[in-house]
């Protein structure tokens, strides 16, 4: 795999990066810019090298068409202002606007085209249909540096068939991320700790099913461990639920018992009336959830024992919050995890934060990146990076 120094000499060469700039926005308001910052220092060392950088990107899911809520446009605003230059929007992918762009680039200047996803090309199923959009991509540049860390699990036009059509290179958060997964994956120093939330159990079955074979001790949150607590045998009353689940789940607790992992559940949860801040809330058991009850977050003795099943780790993935962070009645859970995490930061363990969700959620709640080992860019790809898969954004750059 080539980094961008194996490129050789960029001035003024058009370079297309590909980063991910999927950030969460309110309106036209970005809510949580860290996927810019981190794409930040291998535009700006492009563009100090004299390349004309051709930036990429999507954001959300639109189908195919431009849709006004998905347009990078803020994105570029606040590219612009981490650099501390201008950035050139161009308001189409591959069209017009911006073949004129990056025509009139000057070296250093950097253009950010519109969302990659308004043309149906870049997520097609069909490899000729992707092949074709890869190849107008690739007109617009001489070389390409894969940068999106969080995309490289997915097989999409600008992450895997422009690889093979320009001279292409690792990007430097591309080669950070990837290294720091590694140390997860290859050695880690024991005990190693993995922390799961999130809502569905089902995105999560692949991981936990590799996990049980590397990791120490599992610890679960968020509403996918509705469905442990019913597969030891809870009622959970209104709470997320993936019945169909319950039987792979009763088979993973009787697999880690078997190999000695330990599976960390709640022993008491935040219930509430309904999803929402204003609700009737109360913190139970797990054997007294209310069946009118939904249960909106881990309770305070379920934060101090995975506290307390952290305090000795030395190795910590985690992804997905513990509650619905996002309502300060249900922030407390995630917030003791992200706590416990920077005390053995400090302490020396390598903690990983994985994904959009729990990035946020940790910069909502107060903390900063580097109170973390490393906070990663991507959610989906480093779940699959753990899983063991073959991560097609990365595979490309190995036969360059
Ligand atoms: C993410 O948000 O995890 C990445 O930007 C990938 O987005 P996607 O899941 O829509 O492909």
């Amino acid at each position: 795999m080539k980094s961008i120094a194996d490129l050789g000499d960029l001035r003024g060469k058009r370079v297309l990066v590909r980063s991910d700039l999927n950030v969460p926005l309110e309106g036209a308001t970005i809510t949580d810019d860290g996927r810019i910052r981190a794409s930040v220092p291998t535009i700006k060392a492009l563009s100090e090298a004299g390349a004309r950088v051709v930036v990429c990107a999507h954001l959300g899911r639109p189908k195919g068409t431009p849709e006004d809520k998905y347009s990078l446009a803020p994105v570029a605003t606040r590219l612009g202002e981490l650099l501390g230059r201008e950035v050139t929007f161009a308001s189409d992918t591959v069209g017009e606007s911006a073949r004129s762009a990056v025509g009139a680039a000057q070296d250093g200047d950097v253009v950010l085209l519109e969302n990659l996803r308004f043309n149906a090309g870049e997520t097609a199923k069909s490899a000729d249909e992707r092949a074709e959009f890869a190849g107008q991509l690739a007109e617009l540049a001489d070389a390409f540096v894969s940068d999106g860390f969080g995309v490289v699990h997915r097989e999409q036009a600008s992450v895997f068939d422009v690889a093979r059509l320009l001279p292409s290179a690792v990007g430097g958060l591309v080669e950070t991320e990837v290294g720091v997964l590694r140390r997860l994956t290859t050695d880690p120093e024991r005990p190693y700790a993995v922390v799961l939330g999130g809502a569905k159990v089902s995105d999560k079955l692949a991981v936990i099913d590799n996990l049980i074979q590397t990791a120490d001790r599992l610890l679960i949150g968020g509403g996918m461990v509705f469905t442990f607590l019913k597969a030891q045998g809870h009622e959970v009353g209104r709470s997320l639920l993936e019945s169909d689940q319950v039987d792979t789940v009763k088979g993973y607790l009787e697999q880690a018992q078997e190999r000695g992992v330990e599976i960390v559940l709640p022993v008491d949860v935040v219930a509430a009336t309904e999803f929402s801040a204003d609700a009737d809330h109360e913190v139970v058991g797990i054997d007294a959830i209310p069946a009118d009850r939904m249960g909106l977050d881990i309770g305070p003795e379920s934060s101090a024992l995975f506290a307390e099943k952290l305090a000795d780790c030395r190795t910590v993935f985690w992804n997905g919050p513990m509650g619905a962070f996002e309502m300060a009645p249900y922030a407390a859970g995630t917030a003791a995890i992200a706590q416990a995490l920077v005390d053995i930061t400090s302490d020396g363990a390598l903690t990983v934060v994985g994904g959009g969700d729990s990035a946020a959620a940790v910069r909502q709640l107060g903390f900063t990146d580097d109170q973390f080992g490393h906070i990663s860019t991507g959610g989906g790809a480093s779940l699959e990076y753990l899983e063991g898969k073959d991560l097609p954004g990365i595979t490309v750059l190995d036969e360059s």
